[in-house]
Formats: structure tokens, sequence, C-alpha cells
């Protein structure tokens, strides 16, 4: 049994049956190359049942496989299915980390009581995510902006078509080597303020992060898309006026330059997900002495605060794509506009710099927010 470095409390014991079928090494260095962003799964997988009367069991890693299911399994249907992004970074010194893990293990619990489903206990989650990196450490490239990409996910999966909170639950573990998640890498994007399409309301599930709200979102995607924006911004549901988020990102707003910057982020009102990036860079930002707090911005705020030179920067942020900067903002009921020029801003880039040598330990951890797993 392994033991947290972080608590000094045994994580839950799995089972070891690797692959005996793994990628080549010549295949692997091939696709580490160019990972591109979860195309291509590693080695192996962690697994876990549970069941009412057993709670969680056979928790094992295993050879990365397809699943079957009997067609009539709840989540197919009536979508109890959450899940978790995070990411393992190759250090210097050779050691393979991960960031903040313990606050994806609370989070995925928070969405496992949202959807009424049996929460994993963190033992486990981090358990399953030092069993499959162990495992598959050759798959956590090297490079600044390359990490081994870890989703966990949690299904419904009784058997039966009666709409309740199923009886069983399959915890499953996969990762897959990432390089930048947008491809044109880290330029300004142009995006869409939904008018029309709401991802969440209070009382919804918005900040939980189950794959429902996921399906709900691609339609303004595409919405987006067909106005030539690379992503969507989302209002709030009441009176479609508040600043939310953008995509799968959470928004930051930066007024004024230099010395007198100050960073806004919207308050996590419920209909929010609460990122861990966003939590994070509100330390991040006062320890480079920039003032940061959580307020609400409105869709006027943004436009007028652009005209007036007041806001001088917008990104968003998330683990997959860390900080990208928000260069256009295009919308049906209050007109386009730029952000600076769409230019990207120089408190964009040196918050996206101090966050990433933190978590790929160019700088100290001093916020012990690093967890080592080999
Ligand atoms: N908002 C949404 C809707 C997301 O899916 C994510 C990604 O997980 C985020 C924000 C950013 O969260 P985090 O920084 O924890 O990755
Ligand atoms: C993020 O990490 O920012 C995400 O939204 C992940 C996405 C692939 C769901």
């Amino acid at each position: 049994m392994t033991t947290s470095t972080e608590t000094g409390t045994a994580l839950w014991p799995i089972a070891l049956n690797p692959s005996d079928h793994g990628a080549s090494d010549a295949r692997r260095a091939e696709i580490l190359a160019d990972p591109g962003f979860g195309r291509y799964p590693s080695d192996n997988m962690v697994r876990a049942t549970w069941t009412t009367d057993g709670g969680w069991q056979n928790a094992r890693l295993e050879a990365y496989a397809p699943l079957t299911f009997d067609p009539a399994t709840n989540f197919l249907h009536y979508g109890q299915a959450i899940f978790e992004g995070l990411k393992a970074y190759r250090h210097a010194d050779g050691s393979i980390k991960t960031f903040r893990p313990l606050k994806n293990a609370a989070r995925f619990a928070a969405s496992a009581r949202r959807l009424a489903m049996a929460e994993v206990p963190w033992e486990l989650f981090l358990g399953s995510i030092e069993a499959l990196v162990r495992q598959d450490r050759a798959w956590v490239p090297e490079g600044q902006e390359k990490s081994l990409y870890l989703r966990p996910f949690l299904l419904g999966t009784e058997v039966g078509l009666g709409v309740r909170p199923s009886n069983e639950y399959e915890f499953l573990l996969i990762a897959s080597p990432a390089g930048a998640y947008f491809p044109r890498g880290v330029k300004p994007v142009s995006v869409w303020l939904s008018d029309d399409y709401v991802r969440a309301a209070p009382g919804g599930t918005g900040e939980a992060k189950c794959a429902g709200n996921y399906a709900a979102s691609l339609l303004a995607q595409a919405e987006a898309a067909t106005h030539g924006c690379d992503q969507v911004v989302w209002l709030d549901a009441i009176e479609r006026r508040w600043i939310e988020e953008m995509g799968g990102m959470n928004l930051y707003f930066v007024f004024g330059t230099g010395d007198s910057a100050r960073l806004v982020t919207p308050r996590l009102t419920g209909s929010l997900l609460p990122g861990i990036t966003r939590e994070s860079l509100l330390t991040v930002a006062e320890s480079l002495g920039i003032r940061a707090e959580e307020g609400q911005i409105s869709v006027d705020d943004w436009r007028e605060g652009c005209a007036s030179g007041e806001i001088s920067e917008v990104f968003a942020c998330g683990t997959a794509a860390v900080i990208t900067p928000v260069g256009e903002v295009k919308s049906r009921t209050s007109g386009a506009w730029q952000v600076s020029g769409a230019r990207t801003g120089p408190v964009t880039m040196q918050l996206r710099q101090a966050l990433l040598d933190i978590q790929t330990g160019a700088e100290p951890d001093e916020h012990g927010w690093l967890h080592t797993i080999c």
C-alpha cells in the first residue's frame, strides 16, 4: 500500500494487472512528439466498482480497452456521468508530479453528490492516479507545454429503465499525453456571447462537472463557430447580462495596466464551474503583487471597459489550455469589439508563465501545490 505524501494517510490499494500489449517504444515516441489533446490513450487504465451492498471494490489497473454495457444501463439514458481533468508533469530531475489533485478529488465528490451518485473517496481517487501514472510513466512527455492528461470519470451502471439514482457505479481513470490544447498556440481567441442559449441556471448543475453540461454547450459552441468565433462565452440565465465563463474555462478581466493592474474574475454563483486554475491564479497574482478579486462583470462593463481602455486584457483559464487570451468579442445584441487591439497582454503572459513554472518545477512550489508521484 502506498502512502500519500500530503496527508500521511494510506491510499486505496489498486491491484496491478498491466497490459502485455502496450505501444512499442518507437510508436510511443512518435505520439509524444506531437500528442495533440486527448487523441491517444496510454497503455493502461484503472477501474473500480461500487455496489449498494459492497461499497467500493475490485480497484484494479488493467490494459486500456473498450467497455461493454447493457443497452439499458442507467448512464446511457439518464446521464449519471461526471468527470475530472488534471495533468501529470515531468520535471527536470525526472520526477513526475500532479497539481493539486486533492482539489480535483473534492470537486469530483461534490459533482457526485449533485448527481445523486456514490462518492469516490479521495484515497481511491489519488490511489488510482498514483498507480496509473507510475505504471504509464513513460507516457509523461517532456517539455513545458506537454503533460499527461488524466481523466477520472464515474458512471451510473445499474441496468434498468426506471428513472432513479443507480445502485451501481463504475469509476474509471484513463490517461492521454497532451500538447497545447489550442493547436494555434497562445493566440488570442475570439468569443461569441451566447444570448440565446444558457449553460447553467441557479439550482441547476453548473458547478458540477457532469457530462450533460458539455452536451448542452455544443450547440452554442457551433453557433459561435458560424459567427467566426473560436469559443462561446456564457451569460447568467436570469438577466443574460452577467459574464459567467468561456466554453470549458473560467475568465479573468484585467483592469488598468502596469503597477495599477487589477484582476477580476466572475464570482462563483453556483452556475459556474469552480476552476482549480481560477482559484490558483487568485493566489499566484497576489504573490506577484497584482491585486486579484472576485466580482461581477456585465456585458456592458466589458464593452465600455474596452472602449475606454479601463479593461486592458481578458483571458480564460483552465487545466487543459492553462491561460488563453481573449482578443475579440461578438454578440447578437451587444455588437462587436476588441480587447486592446486583440493583442496578447503582459499580465496574461506573466501569469501564464508563473503558473506553468510552478507546475513544471521551473520555480519553487511555495504554496505546496505539487504532489510527487514518482
Ligand atoms: N469551466 C468549465 C466549464 C470547465 O469544464 C473547466 C475545466 O475543467 C474549467 C472551467 C476550468 O477548471 P480547472 O481550472 O479546474 O480545469
Ligand atoms: C479544461 O481543462 O479547461 C477543460 O475544460 C477540459 C475539457 C477538455 C473538458
